[in-house]
């Protein structure tokens, strides 16, 4: 199988992870988790969004926490933004860049924004449009990719369309947003395939969610394809507020390990990275969603006791 040589990695954690917990997460602890994945090389981190409170209230101190991290250098620190609001706020908190997001299922976009699909393009038009004056990097996600909790099925040729129209606004990147891990491995691929006809491969990133457990397979069959660009959650953190039954990103430290295998270089070190995953995992109060995470722990521990033993 073909893999490219270099990945980037888009932490997501912070927001796709963290919007979903049932109790507020500290504003401390946020910039905590951000600051330990920026030490553990992570160069793309999305911290949050600007949306409605009423909607997501987890993200409503956004601002807080982009004025209280300490900003690493080299390091974007991302943000949602879903109309011009948002995107107006985010350049007075000094966000590094930004991202719109749309879906490629009405039913989905109605229950996530609460409009059609195109009344939301109309919207990040808008967005586009002020983020390239602002000499702002703007970022595009197209949900549901691969299915939808609604609707079902989704015809690639739709997610391309969507896709294709948030590349035309300007997004130098868009994310192909598996929002209910439904996905398998030659979808994916017939997906990406779909979109790749009229956006460049090397501007594209996928977004898979593990409900399943298919995240791995389906990024292995997508590397194939050329795709360079992984979105994943420190600890497999998340789900999606408007995807019922949902679970998390696919896990950062799962990601890594396999790249690693594979010989990939992505600039990430495994361990600050669990120590991040542990951070964070403390403060919620739960065992890591990610395999390897609990895996090394396991190790770690076994090594400890044989050497406390050991006379
Ligand atoms: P609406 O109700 O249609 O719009 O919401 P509205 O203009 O009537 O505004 C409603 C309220 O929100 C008003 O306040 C506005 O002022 C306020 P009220 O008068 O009721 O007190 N408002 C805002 N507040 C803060 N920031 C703003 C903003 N705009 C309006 N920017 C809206 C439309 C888009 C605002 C709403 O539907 C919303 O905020 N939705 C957010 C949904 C969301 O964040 N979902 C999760 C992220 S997407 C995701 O997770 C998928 C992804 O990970 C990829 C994947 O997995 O596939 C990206
Ligand atoms: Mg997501």
């Amino acid at each position: 199988m073909y893999a490219p040589s270099r990945v980037k990695l888009v932490e997501v954690g912070p927001r796709d992870g963290l919007q979903n917990e049932p109790e507020a997460v500290p504003t401390a602890v946020k910039i905590g988790l951000i600051n330990r994945l920026a030490a553990a090389g992570l160069r793309v981190i999305e911290v949050g969004s600007f949306v409605s409170e009423r909607w997501v209230p987890q993200m409503a101190d956004t601002p807080a926490v982009l004025a209280g991290i300490a900003r690493a250098p080299g390091t974007r620190y991302a943000v949602l933004t879903p109309n011009r609001r948002g995107f107006d706020e985010a350049l007075t908190a000094a966000a590094d860049e930004v991202a719109v997001f749309a879906a490629a299922s009405e039913t989905f976009s109605l229950r996530n924004i609460n409009c059609s699909i195109g009344a939301s393009l109309d919207r990040l038009g808008a967005v586009c449009a002020a983020a390239t004056a602002a000499v702002m990097p703007v970022r595009g996600y197209v949900s549901c990719a691969l299915g939808c909790p609604y609707e079902g099925d989704v015809p690639a040729a739709k997610v391309a369309e969507v896709a294709s129209n948030l590349h035309r606004m300007g997004c130098y990147e868009i994310s192909l947003g598996d929002t209910i891990g439904v996905g398998t491995p030659s979808q994916a691929r017939a997906m990406v395939e779909a979109v790749a006809a009229v956006v460049p491969i090397e501007r594209l990133a996928v977004h898979f969610h593990d409900t399943y457990g298919q995240a791995l397979a389906n990024l292995v069959a997508v590397l194939d394809l050329g795709v360079a660009v992984v979105d994943s959650a420190v600890a497999g953190l998340g789900g999606c507020p408007y995807a019922r039954g949902a679970t998390g990103n696919v896990a950062t430290e799962d990601v890594l390990y396999m790249l690693d295998g594979l010989g990939v270089e992505t600039g990430v070190a495994m361990a600050p990275l669990l120590e991040a995953g542990t951070y964070i995992c403390q403060a919620l109060g739960r065992e890591p969603a990610s395999r390897v995470a609990r895996a090394l722990a396991a190790r770690e521990s076994a090594c400890s006791s044989a050497g406390a033993r050991r006379p």
